[in-house]
């Protein structure tokens, strides 16, 4: 296995010299190239799955580049750019992808590219900053552009489609985002594809390793799903078996497993995650799982009922409902602050919730329905300096002085194989598909102080937004859809007398994710007709408005 702590702080171009572990001897990566033997250098544990490693360099598109891959049917994980070898060893590697990255590769202190991945022999495909560093890497040259290119291109494919270019077509439009470019190839690459401004749209060698300088990854590549088919399928040799019921099983046979005879406890919130935490779970060790609903009173109207009803009946999952919405309503009492209201529910739920599993009795363990943007978002804080924006609290924390082990059957999933998963356990739709509700609920949805009154008024325009949203059939195209209960009051004229209400403000957005958000163009006769019913039936609202912002520079909850 290579050691690449010594390695990676010095690559830069072939001549290079990189030193491997067990190896006394010097090479260069041409050198390790010539003499590689496919996969030598990734020894993968008996059970490994098949996967292909997105090595991030930071492109803000790096997450989307895994999702892609996994929807083509190939298990992906994203790591990042300077991770050491070992930490694959869970993984049968069947190739890297380099991604983008904000840096130019001949910048100092730039990120490397890690030995073991041109020594391992495995198909590398190199997306712009990751073309140019396996270029730089590999005895190439890499240079500023004389004129950038930014957005939509037209590349020519300069030789008959095959392997990467399997099936795709002679001239297609590519998404470009990029101010250097190759002016060398690495000894045994040849350009096959060129732009109007890059003469090496694509490049190429004859032992899979790849490059190309546009984003197959986004929207505006319509044949990037193609081409990253072709290089998990055509290239790279994947045999596609990341299905939803393969999952399933193989996560059975590990919480089994790891749970033995032990007694297992989930909080369930209604949201789709723990849901389908939960049932996986329920799947592995039946009744050695109890689930706790902790109604803290901040729900949707008929919330509670829903969860359990869908749990008890329709699951048959042992499931106790605890109703503690006035020890949550007497801790918010005169907080305004967003921030204190999250930190005030968070640890508000984490006493009831471990009061209630202390009488449960001998609990071992503890479902948490962490998701894989979570863990990628935790991974990179140590290195990442972003602003922290909200603390969106996991509801189902682990309650510091309990003894208990995670489980946590979702930590590699996206929200959408979450929901598949949920599909094939056979939850309901409703459940599956339902858009996400925030840990800290309606309290962050009324502005200011949480009350009683207010919380019921906002409850009676929501169910107004979300009966017309179905109504319409827009529900399952928008991310999600709400009322909120803005502290603001307004002048009204009703009847023949003045009003002085409360102002709903509307909040509609669509996403692919929650990182960013745009509001949704919906109709105006929708949007009238809700306007029209929340104020003629809620008597405390007498004006709504329609928040046109997006993600960024607003964020999709009001607090
Ligand atoms: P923002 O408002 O940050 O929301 O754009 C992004 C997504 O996260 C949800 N959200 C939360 N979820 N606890 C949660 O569990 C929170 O404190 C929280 N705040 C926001 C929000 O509904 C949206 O889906």
């Amino acid at each position: 296995m290579v050691d690449t702590s010594e390695a990676s702080a010095t690559v830069a171009g072939s001549g290079d010299r990189i030193r491997t572990s067990g190896d006394s001897e010097v090479s260069t990566y041409l050198e390790i190239a010539e003499a590689r033997e496919p996969g030598q250098l990734l020894t993968p544990a008996p059970e490994a799955p098949e996967a292909i490693v997105v090595l991030d360099y930071g492109s803000q598109f790096s997450m989307l580049i895994t999702r892609r891959i996994r929807e083509a049917g190939v298990y992906a994980e994203l790591a990042p750019w300077d991770t050491p070898s070992e930490k694959l060893s869970h993984l049968k590697v069947k190739g890297f992808v380099l991604s983008g990255g904000p840096a130019s590769v001949y910048d100092e202190g730039a990120p490397t590219l890690p030995p073991y991945v041109v020594a391992s022999g495995l198909p590398v495909l190199g997306i712009c900053y990751g073309m140019q560093l396996l270029a730089q890497s590999l005895g190439g040259r890499v240079a500023p552009a004389s004129r950038r290119e930014y957005g939509h291109a037209v590349i020519t494919l300069s030789e008959p489609a095959h392997g990467l270019l399997h099936d795709l077509p002679a001239t297609m439009p590519v998404w470009m985002s990029h101010a250097d470019r190759i002016v060398e190839l690495p000894p045994g690459f040849r350009s096959v594809a060129h732009s109007d401004d890059s003469p090496i749209a694509a490049m190429s060698n004859d032992t899979g390793c790849l490059g190309i300088q546009f984003h197959p990854e986004v929207v505006h590549t319509p044949q990037g799903s193609q081409l990253l088919r072709n290089f998990l399928f055509e290239v790279a040799g994947c045999s596609g078996d990341w299905t939803a019921a393969n999952f399933i099983e193989e996560s059975i046979r590990t919480t089994r497993e790891q749970v033995g005879d032990g007694q297992v406890i989930c909080a369930l919130s209604g949201g789709v995650d723990s849901a389908v935490a939960a049932t996986l779970v329920h799947a592995a060790v039946g009744d050695q799982l109890t689930c706790i609903f902790v109604d803290n009173g901040l729900l949707r109207a008929e919330e509670p009922e829903r969860v359990v009803n869908t749990f008890r009946g329709h699951m048959s999952i042992d499931l106790r409902h605890i109703d503690a919405a006035d020890r949550f309503l007497a801790d918010l009492a005169e907080v305004t602050n967003p921030e204190t209201k999250r930190i005030r529910i968070g640890e508000t739920f984490i006493r009831v919730f471990e009061e209630q599993a202390r009488g449960i009795g001998d609990v071992n363990y503890i479902v948490q329905g962490t998701t894989y943007p979570d863990v990628i978002e935790s991974a990179s804080s140590g290195t990442d300096a972003t602003a922290k924006i909200k603390t969106h609290h996991n509801v189902g924390g682990l309650p510091k002085d309990m003894e208990l082990s995670l489980i946590e059957p979702l930590r590699n999933l996206f929200k959408d194989e979450v929901r598949r998963v949920g599909k094939e356990l056979g939850l309901p739709d409703e459940m599956v598909y339902r858009q996400p509700f925030p840990g800290p609920g309606l309290a962050i949805r009324v502005i200011g102080e949480v009350t009683r009154d207010k919380l019921d008024i906002l409850r009676r325009a929501d169910w107004i937004v979300m009966d017309e949203i179905k109504n319409a059939a827009v529900y399952y195209d928008l991310w999600q859809s709400f009322a909120v209960l803005t502290d603001t009051r307004t002048v009204g004229v009703q009847g023949d007398g003045r009003t002085y209400g409360f102002c709903i403000a509307l909040r509609c957005v669509t996403a692919e994710d929650a990182m960013t958000a745009d509001w949704a163009r919906l109709p105006y006769d929708l949007l009238s007709v809700i306007s029209r019913r929340i104020v003629n039936e809620v008597p405390e609202v007498n004006r709504v408005v329609y928040d046109i912002t997006s993600k960024p520079p607003g964020t999709i909850e009001w607090e």
